[in-house]
């Protein structure tokens, strides 16, 4: 067993130089094997054997950004664009409350329709229904007076991954009109305003070196977020990294167990991307540290459209159906899916 991995389970935190060594180690089975043991003792320490789950609502494929590896970028002219109304999406979460979800995530691109009056109005319509519901969101990069407004309406959450927290690496990923500085002033007017905050990354996305990802960890350190989305990246064949190679999942399995480690408290999903690349990816993920599924409510008619990345599971199932496998997959490594609002333990 390698030194590092005792420093860092002693710890808890290192230097963004000894993050490099203790990633050097993913592919030693007996690190990721110890990590992942830790991982699971701290989880269960503050979360027992339960299970999270969101309900997810992609609402809107536009986007007016340009990001190199999603599906969904405003560039891409053969993605087919839709958008739900308010109406639609209140379904949405009629027929998820009714299979148990306390939490509703609204994701889409950056998609300039949904102004804060409309967004507003989406978010209190959702709050006035199901007062005992959380409701995130997950719209991208918006203005401090947006964010604002929107956690007045009752919105509780907000996730926004930073993507990568190295300035050269995130040039790589966006056009230049995005930067690293905004997306990470963004996540810290969330905090402020008191949304329960989530960041994240893509585990081998292109150009991605074990000191970008060191990085990840230093910056998450810093920001302390309720929550961290992390999946591998898959390569979307209308991209520029079409013929790129998909981040390992056995990397994105050793950096949730990092992460549960770094941060005993944070709410840490198993991806769908990580369910992608892996027909057990999502169990895998609970088995070393993840405590949150987000299986999709999005009406079936629209769930293809939302196409980050290609070969996207779960794609033609209807709401239950989604709901009832990943309660019997959450089952069969030990846990429980539980009908919760399921906010960070403080
Ligand atoms: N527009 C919002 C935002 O930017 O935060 C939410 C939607 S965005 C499509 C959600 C996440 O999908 C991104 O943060 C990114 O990490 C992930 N994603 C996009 N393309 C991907 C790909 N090719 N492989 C894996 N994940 C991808
Ligand atoms: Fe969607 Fe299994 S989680 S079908």
């Amino acid at each position: 067993m390698k030194d590092i991995v005792e420093t860092f389970i002693k710890e808890r935190q290192l230097t963004r130089e000894e993050y490099v060594e203790l990633l050097g180690c993913w592919n030693d089975p007996s690190a990721a094997e110890r990590l992942a043991a830790e991982a699971v003792k701290i989880r269960k320490q503050y979360y027992g054997t339960k299970v999270y789950t969101r309900g997810l609502i992609e609402f809107t494929n536009y986007c007016k950004n340009n990001c190199y590896y999603c599906g969904i970028r405003h560039g891409n002219h053969n993605a087919k664009r839709y958008r739900l109304t308010k109406e639609e999406i209140l379904e949405c979460c009629v027929s998820g409350y009714e299979l148990g979800f306390r939490t509703f995530v609204l994701q889409g691109g950056e998609d300039p329709y949904y102004t804060d009056d409309r967004m507003a109005d989406i978010v209190r319509s959702i709050k006035d229904r199901y007062p005992n519901c959380a409701v995130t969101l997950s719209l991208g990069e918006r203005s401090y007076e947006s964010y604002k407004r929107l956690r007045e309406a009752g919105a509780d959450r907000y996730l926004l991954r930073h993507e990568t927290a190295n300035e050269e690496h995130y040039g790589r990923l966006h056009p230049a009109e995005m930067s690293l500085k905004t997306r990470k002033e963004c996540l810290y007017f969330l905090k402020e305003l008191g949304y329960q905050v989530g960041a994240g990354f893509m585990v081998g996305s292109p150009g991605q070196r074990l000191r970008d990802l060191a990085e990840d960890l230093v910056f998450l350190k810093e920001l302390e977020p309720q929550m961290v989305g992390i999946g591998p990246f898959i390569p979307h064949h209308d991209t520029k990294f079409a013929s790129e190679p998909a981040g390992s999942v056995e990397l994105t399995l050793y950096l949730l167990s990092i992460i549960r480690i770094l941060l005993p408290k944070v709410l840490l999903p198993a991806t769908t991307a990580l369910g992608t690349m892996d027909p057990k990816g999502r169990e895998k993920g609970l088995a070393v540290g993840a405590n949150v599924v987000m299986p999709n409510l999005s009406p079936v008619k629209n769930r293809k459209q939302y196409d980050l990345y290609d070969n996207k599971i779960c794609t033609g199932e209807e709401a239950a159906e989604c709901r009832g496998c990943l309660a019997r997959r959450v089952e069969s490594v030990g846990y429980q899916l539980v009908n919760e609002r399921g906010d960070a333990v403080s």
